[in-house]
């Protein structure tokens, strides 16, 4: 890898791209970021992006660490300096360097760092067969809106779904579905897509956002409920969405076929239409 990456205002060889071990975000977890797709040179869903990533720097009380016209132009020279025709960008700000200490730290500027990272995003071999998923307990914080870099429950769902063969886990709480480790949780029931509504029991996907305008378009129903693992078993489709797969259809739950096993018919339409949007 010869990655050109940003920290704090610097584009540098990614060898040389280092943070000191007294970063908040080190140390507390202290931050947020945000992951955004690139297809053809292009950012997709930016504006969505950043208008989450202002809402999470306000309800963790941090400052914006430049100005929203300098973000915008340090995404778009990563894309042009890497090279990167389809993959995404990840950026992360954090609370900024101090000594270990709980409280907010004073006079101290956040960290901004950001990277690319190329995948297969639209000719994604994954979406043409479809992926399972096993469901988990919903182990993290009250704050699931905020897109913070606290992961560790998330990375814990990710690998035990990987040790099942699964490509996804979806959370479950109160015996329902939150979403999962890194996506939101749709099924299909009857011609009526069905996702929980939005709270701060879940991240407000960007690409869930994209969804409900583009089925509005279509004349798509989508409920906005929570729905059981055993409701999601009896579906006639299931799909994840995230930046970093657009819309992906589960084929399998818990070891129970979806829909025959394979992509249903509404979950292939709705990725088309959002690949249909995204590639002119
Ligand atoms: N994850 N829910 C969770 C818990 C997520 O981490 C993500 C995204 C989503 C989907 O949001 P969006 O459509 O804006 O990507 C839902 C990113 C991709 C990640 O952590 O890599």
């Amino acid at each position: 890898m010869h990655r050109i990456v940003y920290v704090n205002g610097s584009y540098l060889p990614e060898e040389q791209g280092k943070i000191s071990i007294f970063d908040r975000g080190f140390l507390f977890a202290d931050g947020i970021y945000e992951v955004t797709a690139v297809v053809n040179g292009k950012l997709v869903d930016y504006g969505p992006h950043m208008e989450r990533l202002e809402r999470s720097l306000h309800e963790i009380r941090m400052d914006w660490p430049c100005s929203t016209e300098e973000l915008k132009s340090m995404h778009e020279e990563m894309v042009k300096r890497n090279n990167l025709a389809e993959g995404w960008v990840y950026m992360q700000i954090t609370r900024g360097v101090a000594d270990r200490d709980f409280k907010f730290p004073k006079g101290v500027k956040p960290s901004l760092i950001a990277f690319t990272q190329a995948k297969k995003l639209v000719d994604n071999p994954d979406a043409v067969k479809g992926v399972s998923v096993i469901t988990i307990p919903d182990i993290r914080w009250a704050r699931r809106d905020i897109k913070t870099v606290n992961l560790l429950a998330p990375v814990l769902g990710k690998q035990a779904a990987y040790e099942a063969g699964a490509f996804e886990a979806w959370m479950i709480e109160g015996g329902k579905v939150t979403e999962g480790t890194s996506s939101n949780a749709y099924i299909v029931k009857a011609g009526k897509v069905v996702t929980r509504a939005l709270s701060n029991t879940i991240l407000a996907g960007c690409t869930r956002r994209s969804l409900f305008r583009l089925a509005k378009q279509h004349d798509i129903d989508i409920e906005e409920r929570s729905f059981t693992p055993e409701e999601a078993y009896d579906a006639d489709e299931a799909f994840l969405t995230s930046a970093s797969n657009f819309v992906m259809p589960i084929v399998e739950i818990d070891g129970k076929r979806i829909g025959g096993g394979q992509p249903g018919p509404l979950t292939r339409k709705l990725r088309e239409i959002f690949l249909e949007e995204i590639m002119i």
